[in-house]
């Protein structure tokens, strides 16, 4: 029992460089409006800074969604069932993940993470505490649906997407993602996925630009790791975290703006901003309970229960894949 090597799903060119993250990074510099997919956040660095942030005073949504776990434990086991295959998408630290490792007295943990190290680490961590719980990572983008290694024949899978990573796509695209997990998950499929809940803007913007700036070198991180990745010479300091609300997409979304005109290369093609123009680099979609019901509906799943704290803050959901598309 205890930790695989797990799976290697990451493509590098000879020089080591992860070939998708280049690509996404020269065509995202190229758009009118510059744009970086969030997940490139995530290197060790990235990684290390989201931790911080889950604990700073401002960012509610993980001491919220911990409490969930901890108070329902009895209700997932229950409703779900025990002895199910955890396959968790996003795992990063796996901090969380204990509370539903026991709850349902877990048969096997497959965390899917993009942060390679950083997940190998989680997991030699979670294994000093389930030494009999066979654990197989699977560095990779959850994006694509994946073949995982069968470790319990016949055993059903439990899907974990919580933290509201799910918010951090486009509607369309955690629909197509959504469905992806049920392909990957197979069947009997159920998930517990976590939504951050739509609530005062002021709240939200001060989650997002805490008054200690660690989520400024969050966002800023992306840029030295082009720099350190990717042969670019991207002037850090002529940028600054920029946090907006967009009601019409009920979303946070963070950009990096130019302070001043810039010019730049990476990976031997220029690039060029100017003063107060914004690299968008991630947006956190805040849904009601309504919209994430009708999403998940959506995307093939059929939600069984809503767990909320009293604040109305944050909310976990149980679903079930739905059998056939009934008839009419
Ligand atoms: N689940 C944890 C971590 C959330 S942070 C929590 O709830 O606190 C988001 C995590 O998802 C990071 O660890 C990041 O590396 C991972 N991630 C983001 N996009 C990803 C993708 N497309 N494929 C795989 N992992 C991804
Ligand atoms: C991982 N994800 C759900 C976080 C969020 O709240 O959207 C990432 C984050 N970005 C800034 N702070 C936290």
């Amino acid at each position: 029992m205890g930790v695989t090597a797990g799976l290697r799903l990451v493509t590098q060119d000879d020089e080591g460089i992860d070939v998708a993250f280049r690509a996404d990074v020269l065509s995202g510099l190229a758009q009118r409006q510059k744009a970086i997919p969030a997940r490139w956040f995530y290197d060790r660095r990235g990684s290390e800074l989201f931790e911080e942030i889950t604990v700073l005073p401002e960012y509610y949504p993980t001491r919220t969604e911990t409490a969930l776990l901890r108070d329902h434990g009895a209700e997932f086991r229950e409703d779900a069932g025990p002895g199910l295959v955890v396959v968790e998408f996003g795992s990063g630290s796996s901090v969380k993940t204990p509370l539903l490792l026991d709850a349902i007295d877990a048969a096997a943990y497959i965390p899917i993470d993009i942060s390679g190290d950083f997940l190998r680490q989680s997991c030699a961590e979670l294994s000093g505490k389930f030494p009999d719980l066979p654990i197989v990572p699977v560095e990779g983008d959850f994006m694509h649906s994946l073949k995982l290694p069968e470790l319990a024949p016949g055993q059903a899978r439990l899907g974990f997407f919580p933290g509201s990573t799910i918010g951090n796509m486009v509607p369309a695209t955690a629909v197509d993602l959504l469905r992806s997990m049920r392909v990957t998950l197979g069947a009997n499929a159920q998930l517990l996925i976590g939504f951050d809940r739509v609530k005062d803007t002021r709240r939200l913007i001060a989650a997002y630009d805490d008054a200690q700036g660690v989520t400024a070198q969050f966002n800023l991180n992306l840029l030295e790791r082009i720099n350190r990745e990717l042969d670019a010479d991207v002037p850090v300091e002529a940028f600054r975290h920029l946090v907006r609300w967009n009601p019409e997409w009920s979303r946070i979304e963070m950009h990096i703006e130019a302070l001043r005109d810039v010019a730049f290369t990476v990976s031997g093609r220029r690039f060029a901003l100017l003063e107060g123009e914004t690299i968008h680099t991630e947006n956190s979609h805040k849904y009601t309970p309504d919209q994430a019901r009708l999403m998940l509906q959506a995307s093939g799943w059929t939600p069984r229960r809503l767990w909320t704290d009293t604040g109305a803050d944050f909310m976990l959901m149980l679903a079930e894949a739905t059998e056939e598309r009934s008839a009419p």
